[in-house]
């Protein structure tokens, strides 16, 4: 579904991503792991138009989005759920999920159904302000906002940075639910080895801008990606 062929991505004159070639088949969940400052973020900048790119193809079910403006992306279905979560911490939890379903048309709408079962917590919280959210529900707010554009592919920047391992737990187990129910597909960022594992079919490790190594979950060499993250 996705694919992507030979991507270079910098800012100025440095080259950050180079020769970055890989593929997101339909409905599959593939991990991007990688440490501090290889290139993960970048990278999936350039995917969803927030970065130009250099040199490279990106397409998603065949129609090429290299050079598309964002919105045009989202339309195609990607999403993002970038890392920071950048939420509005002025808005409410139900404001800040209407502000994303806003592009499709006029302010009628309602937050979904399925949003308020994936997260109840949004249910309850929908009047807080957004900024008053601890780190995990603003994940979670975060996720639904992304979720409401009704993605064919979710990509998630390090959604399990300066979260509680007890909701990093829950965060995997209710984005598996959603996944299944909602038939997207999922390219996320990680450091966290065991949150990928619950989540991911497929291991990408990138290193100094390359995907240096590639498994799928049956063949995983667990070590072999934990060394990738710890050297
Ligand atoms: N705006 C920028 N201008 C110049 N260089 C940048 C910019 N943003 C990132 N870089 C550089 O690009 C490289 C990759 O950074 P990137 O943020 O993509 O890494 P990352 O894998 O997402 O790291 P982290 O796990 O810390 O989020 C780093 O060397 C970083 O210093
Ligand atoms: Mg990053």
């Amino acid at each position: 579904m996705l694919q992507v062929k030979d991507l270079l991505v910098g800012y100025g004159e440095s080259n950050v991503v180079h020769q970055v070639s890989l593929k997101v088949a339909a409905g599959e969940a593939v991990a991007l792991m990688g440490r501090n400052g290889m290139g993960k973020t970048t990278l999936l900048k350039a995917l969803v138009g927030m970065l130009p790119t250099q040199r490279g193809d990106i397409e998603l079910d065949g129609v090429t989005l290299t050079g598309r403006p964002s919105h045009q992306r989202v339309r195609s279905g990607m999403a993002f759920v970038p890392q920071g979560r950048m939420i509005f911490p002025q808005l409410t939890v139900e404001e800040n999920i209407l502000v994303a379903m806003d592009r499709n048309g006029p302010r009628t709408q309602r937050v979904p159904d399925y949003v308020h079962d994936a997260f109840p917590v949004l249910a309850q919280m929908r009047d807080r302000k957004g900024g008053n959210l601890s780190g995990g529900q603003q994940q979670m707010l975060a996720i639904a906002r992304a979720l409401v554009t009704n993605p064919r592919l979710l990509i998630l920047d390090e959604p399990t940075e300066g979260i509680q391992p007890s909701i990093i737990k829950d965060m995997a187990r209710i984005l598996n639910v959603l996944r299944r129910e909602r038939q997207f597909a999922v390219l996320v960022s990680e450091q966290v080895l065991s949150f990928a594992l619950d989540l991911a079919d497929r291991f990408l490790v990138i290193d100094r801008g390359r995907i240096v190594h590639e498994e799928g979950r049956a063949h995983l060499d667990a070590a072999k990606v934990s060394a990738f993250l710890t050297v």
